[in-house]
């Protein structure tokens, strides 16, 4: 990007360093275009050095032209502009960059004319030693120039929120198993017990790949809409019995507002093992909402419907915002509508129907049981961090992701 100088409106030792470092790293820039732009190098002597000198000039005009170089400018904007009690510290500092632009000006001429002098090439495009040295050598570090800030970075709370809940379950000893985002209706629907033209499809619309008409409608290809195909994928690969969370991204044609986004995350579960009983299930998920939002939470099953658990469960946990008693103060308490309970996942006991998909591999529903649930992070997310629009999550404001760091 180009560089311009900004307008001043803070004089702080930390905001001239700032603008100072910023003016340096454009220098920089602009110096080292001019020596190690190798493209050049094709052209004959003549031509390659006159576009070379075309190019410093350039270079010196926009620095230090009396009439509107960088220079001029930031004694016209920075010096002239800043208030009394910043006149000092500005006026050092632009006397300082000065000296070192002027440096950088008459330090790259010198530098190109001793290249042009020793410039011996017989033809076009021929390498010459002695300037691919010179070039390596001011390729080195030049540690006279202030460093580059770079920001540390932060976990996402999203995927923050992810790894405190997969490590929840990783501590209860249950693996991690992924699957493809790209899934088929075979995994996504049939096998999870949704039957083709099944209303229960109609929950989870979805965005389809175009052009798969002529497949079988089990072959074809869709965004997955939940985490839940990878129970199926993950039973067709390990017998029983199994302790699986799956995290991932998952998608629905749901237009975004401030509890909806078309891409979102959900961490599935799922244990099968001889006996399993709902009271396992119930065990876990309380043990688990005790460990992600404190000991104080307590649980509440409501029954659902799923088409791939039976029985089919909401889980729901005291609010956390107001601690159960819907208000907060004397208003009414937004999170849970006053209800005093929050939401957090669906669950059941696997659907006998479903194991007939994967009986081959161990899973004879006469034999074993088990249990699943899906939850989805955001939500959970925006729960925990009082944050009040999901699309926060997706828009990339450094503003906003500061605030985790
Ligand atoms: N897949 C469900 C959804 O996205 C969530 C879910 C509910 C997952 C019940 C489960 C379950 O494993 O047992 O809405």
């Amino acid at each position: 990007m180009a560089y311009t100088v900004p307008k001043l409106t803070d004089y702080s030792a930390a905001a001239l360093e700032r603008a100072s470092a910023e003016l340096l790293a454009a220098l920089e820039q602009d110096v080292r275009k001019l020596l190690f732009d190798d493209s050049k190098r094709t052209l004959s002597h003549d031509a390659e050095w006159k576009l070379r000198w075309e190019e410093w000039k350039n270079f010196r005009d926009k620095w230090i032209a009396r009439k509107s170089g960088v220079l001029t400018q930031i004694n016209d904007v920075w010096l002239k502009g800043a208030p009394k009690e910043g006149k000092r510290a500005a006026g050092q500092l632009v006397n300082e960059l000065r000296k070192k632009v002027e440096e950088e000006v008459a330090r790259s001429e010198g530098t190109l004319a001793n290249w042009e002098a020793d410039d011996q090439r017989a033809s076009p495009g021929q390498s010459f030693a002695s300037m691919d040295d010179a070039l390596r050598a001011l390729q080195s570090v030049d540690i006279s120039l202030p460093g580059i800030r770079r920001p540390i970075g932060a976990e996402h709370p999203v995927i923050k929120t992810r790894n405190e809940i997969v490590g929840v379950f990783e501590r209860l000893g249950y693996s991690v198993a992924e699957g493809p985002v790209v899934e088929t209706d075979y995994y996504n629907f049939e096998a999870l017990n949704f039957p083709p033209n099944h209303p229960a499809r109609d929950t989870q619309d979805t965005l389809f790949i175009a052009g798969q008409q002529s497949k079988p409608q089990r072959e074809r290809l869709l965004l997955r809409t939940h985490t839940s195909p990878v129970q199926i994928r993950t039973m067709e690969k390990m017998r029983p019995p199994i302790r699986i969370v799956i995290p991932g991204t998952v998608h629905r044609n749901d237009p975004p507002d401030a509890s909806h986004s078309p891409m979102f995350h959900q961490i599935e579960g799922l244990a099968v093992d001889t006996n399993i009983t709902f009271g396992d299930l119930k065990g876990t998920l309380d043990h688990a909402m005790k460990a992600l939002f404190g000991s104080s939470v307590r649980t509440h099953f409501r029954p659902s419907f799923f088409p791939f658990t039976e029985p089919s469960a909401e889980l729901y946990v005291t609010c956390f915002i107001c601690g159960g008693s819907g208000k907060r103060g004397s208003d009414p308490c937004r999170p849970c509508k006053q209800t005093g309970w929050i939401e957090v996942l669906g669950c059941g006991m696997v659907d006998p129907n479903v194991f007939e998909f994967v009986k081959d591999n161990g899973y004879d529903p006469k034999n074993v049981s088990g249990f699943a649930f899906g939850m989805g992070v955001d939500r959970l997310a925006l729960l925990k961090y009082g944050v009040d629009d999901i699309q926060l999550f997706f828009q990339g404001d450094v503003r906003f992701l500061q605030q985790f760091g």
